[in-house]
């Protein structure tokens, strides 16, 4: 009796330690339901109306929630401008002249505030920003796990280092991912987003002018608008996904297939190593595809959020309370 109740204490007691560690405790898909029932159409119809103006934006909130992700969790810190005694993550080496969509998060912080003030967190609305673009675009849905609070803090040191540059190798990727709790394979998957929206010809010329696992042809097209000479048209944008810019599907890892990633990054995930396999299985099954991106995106948003009384929910997403 003493030694099976004993064993009943030391696995609740286990259970109690691994909940308290697990940092996204407290996320769930109905957080809101009560304290903002109109939230999800509101983010939703605002997001809908921005993709309709410029399909791209779609991709652009995508990329937000991920670069807010990868810098100590999914916090909303990538949403805070610099100011003369605070420095943000806006001007980081991964975002500056290159993360955009923030004036459509003000737009849908405004709405969402109008219909439930002082309740919805920034980094909240980056997770189903991200959502409602991909679905919009024509990917999957999913739902999304909130309860996040936003950060008083931001790095760009950590923004400088924790995202991946596009001219990571295999190894590093895979390494990157997997430091934050993403698979392979969830990499892999992930990666996909770049099935949608553009990249600047400074992220991608020593690809197109420099390297040898690219087709022929698909080089001299990008090179076109793209002079080789750093410093000039080094904003020039060219679509990541070359055969379909702006619907979310599989045709990403067929471009793959074919050499024809934009990055150097995009490529490495087909180049002779262990990824190849996946790259594959998703270039000819959208539907594996669509249901691992979905997941690996919840995982995404789980990394290391603020919850509890951690924290606080901004007022303005560009600026601490
Ligand atoms: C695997 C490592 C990754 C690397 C090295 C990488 C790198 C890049 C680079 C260099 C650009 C172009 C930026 C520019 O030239 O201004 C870009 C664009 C983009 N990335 Fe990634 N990325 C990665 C993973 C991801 C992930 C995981 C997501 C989303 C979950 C994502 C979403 C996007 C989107 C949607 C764009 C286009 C943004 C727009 O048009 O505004 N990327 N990425
Ligand atoms: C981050 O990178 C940018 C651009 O390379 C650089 O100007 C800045 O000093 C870096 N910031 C930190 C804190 O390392
Ligand atoms: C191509 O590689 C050469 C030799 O490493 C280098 O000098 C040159 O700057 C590279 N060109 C581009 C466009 O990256």
């Amino acid at each position: 009796m003493a030694a099976s109740s004993s064993f009943v204490a030391i696995v609740t007691l286990a259970f109690l330690l691994f909940f308290m560690g697990s940092t996204n405790a407290q996320l769930s898909t109905n957080f809101y339901s009560s304290s903002c029932p109109k939230l999800l159409s509101t983010v939703q119809s605002t997001v809908k109306s921005a993709i309709s103006k410029e399909a791209r934006m779609g991709a652009s909130l995508l990329r937000l929630f991920f670069h807010d992700c990868f810098v100590n969790g999914c916090d909303g810190s990538i949403l805070l401008d610099d100011t003369s005694n605070f420095i943000g993550e806006k001007n980081a080496a991964p975002n500056r002249n290159s993360a955009r969509g923030f004036e459509v998060i003000d737009n849908i912080k405004s709405a969402v505030e109008k219909v439930c003030p002082g309740v919805v967190s920034c980094a909240d609305i980056l997770a189903i920003s991200a959502r409602d673009s991909v679905v919009t675009l024509g990917g999957p849905n999913w739902n999304v796990k909130l309860g996040r609070r936003d950060s008083k803090t931001a790095s760009q040191a950590a923004a400088n280092t924790s995202i991946p540059p596009p001219t990571s190798n295999l190894n590093q990727l895979i390494s990157r991912f997997n430091s934050l709790g993403l698979s392979t394979r969830d990499m892999v998957a992930l990666a996909g987003s770049h099935t949608i929206g553009q990249a600047r010809c400074t992220s991608f010329r020593a690809r197109i002018y420099n390297e040898t696992n690219i087709d022929r042809s698909f080089a001299q097209t990008r090179q076109s608008n793209c002079p080789r000479t750093t410093g000039s048209g080094d904003n020039n944008l060219a679509p990541l996904d070359i055969l379909t810019p702006t619907k979310f599907d599989s045709n990403y890892y067929k471009n793959l297939i074919q050499n024809k990633g934009l990055l150097h990054s995009d490529q490495q995930l087909f180049n002779g190593g262990s990824t190849d396999s996946i790259v594959r299985t998703y270039s000819n099954n959208q539907n594996t595809f669509n249901s691992d991106f979905a997941a690996a995106m919840i995982k995404m948003g789980d990394i290391s959020p603020l919850t509890g009384s951690n924290g606080e929910i901004r007022k303005n997403c560009r600026k601490l309370n």
